[in-house]
């Protein structure tokens, strides 16, 4: 992958503490596989991001996010750090070749919730220089809203109707969304422009090759 994007490959403690941002972005079951101590002396300032998705055929039954434990907020609590969820409810072929310049019209406009309020305001810069309107959608609790199969999710709205899609998502309707969520996604990319092929991996690759 660091031959394909020019990325310099790292172990994951040396990526830790190689910036600003850190984005973790490797499939939900792989999270508790990480160091433990990954993040215990990266200064507070730095912003983790987490771009991952619960996908149960893929990552096996996870109990506290079927009970409803925010996806985010259960990495957060294995990482022993505050997360920022972003990126995750955007193909990777649409993050590679959707990017505009802000004030574009139908800029896509990416959901960015987490904690602390100065890493989210951190990630909302980085999604703007990328090419995406940047949408506050509250803190890790609030994270819910841009999971598998909400009305945000893979649905590249600009931000007037990301807004309302965020403020129409049920949390009730959470184990129903999840069901559909991988169906949905992978109907979205067949019947459009995506490449199903280029799914999986490129989240991954898009996040190497900004660096
Ligand atoms: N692809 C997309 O369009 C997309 C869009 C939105 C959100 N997401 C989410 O973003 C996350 C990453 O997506 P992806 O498509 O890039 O996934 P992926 O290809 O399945 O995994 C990305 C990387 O995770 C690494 N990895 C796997 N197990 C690991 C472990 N135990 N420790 C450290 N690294 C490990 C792999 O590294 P090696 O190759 O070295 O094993 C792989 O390169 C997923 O949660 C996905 O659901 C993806």
């Amino acid at each position: 992958m660091a031959a394909e994007t020019g990325a310099r490959a790292a172990t994951a403690a040396e990526a830790a503490r190689g910036g600003e941002i850190v984005i973790v972005t490797i499939p939900q079951r792989a999270v508790p596989d990480l160091p433990k101590d990954l993040f215990a002396d990266v200064p507070e300032g730095v912003a983790v991001v987490d771009t991952g998705n619960y996908y149960p055929a893929r990552d096996g039954r996870i109990e506290a996010i079927e009970e409803g434990q925010a996806e985010s907020a259960w990495v957060a609590e294995h990482l022993g750090r505050a997360v920022v969820k972003a990126f995750n409810n955007i193909v990777s072929q649409s993050l590679l070749e959707n990017g505009r310049p802000e004030g574009a019209t139908g800029r896509i406009a990416l959901p960015v919730a987490g904690d602390p309020p100065g890493a989210r305001e951190k990630v909302m810069r980085l999604v703007d220089e990328l090419g995406f309107d940047p949408v506050d959608a509250g803190g890790l609790e609030e994270s819910w809203r841009q999971q598998p199969g909400t009305p945000c999710y893979a649905a590249d709205l600009d931000a007037p109707r990301l807004k309302e899609a965020l403020a129409a998502a049920d949390r009730s309707r959470l184990a129903k969304y999840r069901r559909h969520g991988l169906l949905n996604l992978t109907t979205i990319i067949t019947i459009t422009k995506y490449d199903v092929s280029n799914y999986g991996g490129g989240q991954a690759k898009f996040v190497s090759s900004l660096f």
